[in-house]
């Protein structure tokens, strides 16, 4: 029996980030050991917030949560309210958690604990990479310490989400993603490329909904974010864009990749583009097994797939 992989979860808790809190709960094969929250889909204020009542709903309130960046490295923060609402949770109002934040703030947590199990953690970065251009800033050999590195965001093959070139996570913060990708690490890059084949259909939505019975944590907590999109803005789908973060920690063999060099567009004509210009060591994901990832998602988090959700969101 292989030893679950140690992961640390650096969110902007936001709908689907609370639903890769949850897959990662509701993984065997993963042992989240902290949580680190910053500014992205809404205030650090409330992706902490957030983060910290999606915990108490999984019953794991013993996972620490550590606040992190109120604002890119030198940008003006913009959120992504018109998507993940004013409180970053999709309006959203869970039980409140009773758990506190940890003592130390989301970079240093990084740090400290990379250097307390050294190459054994898998860093999962969900939201733009502020903290983690901290952290590398502040503890350059910050990358030898860990296992591993993914990150969810960019857009190489296919348009944006925030603009035409621009995915949210990077569009948010620039300069940080340009410090990370220019480290050339061997990180798994999942961008919108593949994350938009990953998809939470409204059928499933609401097969879930009318089931009779308790429902389990997982899906008691995806019926909860993600209400308003599938029974307020009409929406027939949703990209499980961060949960597929998590997959390809937690099963590379999910995704196909391309090895390459990545600039990031820091003018304003193409800020947060991502270009990816020759060969290097970045891992961009350019394939998913959509099916096999979504099918999984649904079961962990115990949801019912309609696969004829699936064919629909895949034109098929
Ligand atoms: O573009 C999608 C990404 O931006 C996701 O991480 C979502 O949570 C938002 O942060
Ligand atoms: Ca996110």
């Amino acid at each position: 029996m292989s030893t679950p992989t140690k992961i640390i979860l650096d969110v902007d808790t936001g709908i689907d980030d609370a639903l890769a809190i949850g897959f990662t709960v509701r993984s065997p094969m993963c042992e989240l050991i902290a949580v680190t929250t910053l500014a992205g889909n809404s205030s650090v204020e409330h992706t902490t917030r957030n983060t910290l009542d999606v915990l108490n709903l999984m019953g794991r309130t013993d996972i620490p949560v550590h606040r992190g960046a109120s604002h890119p490295l030198s940008r003006t923060h913009v959120d992504a309210a018109y998507w993940h609402d004013e409180n970053g949770l999709g309006g959203a109002k869970l039980p409140p958690s009773p758990a506190v934040i940890g003592a130390d703030r989301g970079p240093a947590a990084i740090i400290r604990l990379a250097k307390e199990f050294p190459r054994e953690i898998t860093l999962v970065c969900v939201g733009p990479l502020t903290n983690l251009a901290i952290a590398l800033n502040v503890e350059p050999t910050l990358l030898d310490l860990l296992a591993g590195l993914v990150i969810m965001g960019g857009a190489f093959f296919e348009h944006g989400n925030i603009t035409d070139l621009a995915e949210f996570n990077i569009y948010c913060d620039p300069e940080a993603a340009a410090q990370v990708f220019a480290t050339d690490y061997p990180m798994v890059v999942v961008g919108l490329d593949v994350t938009r084949r990953t998809i939470l259909h409204r059928t499933s939505y609401l097969a879930t909904q009318s089931r009779s019975g308790e429902h389990e944590p997982g899906a008691r907590l995806a019926l909860e974010v993600a209400r308003a999109l599938f029974t307020q803005k009409g929406k027939d789908e949703m990209a499980l864009h961060d949960p597929l973060a998590i997959g390809a920690a937690l099963d590379p063999s999910l995704l196909t990749y391309q090895e390459a060099s990545v600039e990031v567009g820091l003018g304003e004509a193409d800020r947060g583009q991502t270009r990816i210009t020759g060969p290097g060591k970045i891992k961009v994901a350019n394939g998913v097994n959509a099916e096999a990832f979504t099918q999984l998602f649904h079961e962990r988090m115990g949801l019912d797939w309609q696969r004829g959700g699936m064919e629909l969101a895949l034109g098929e």
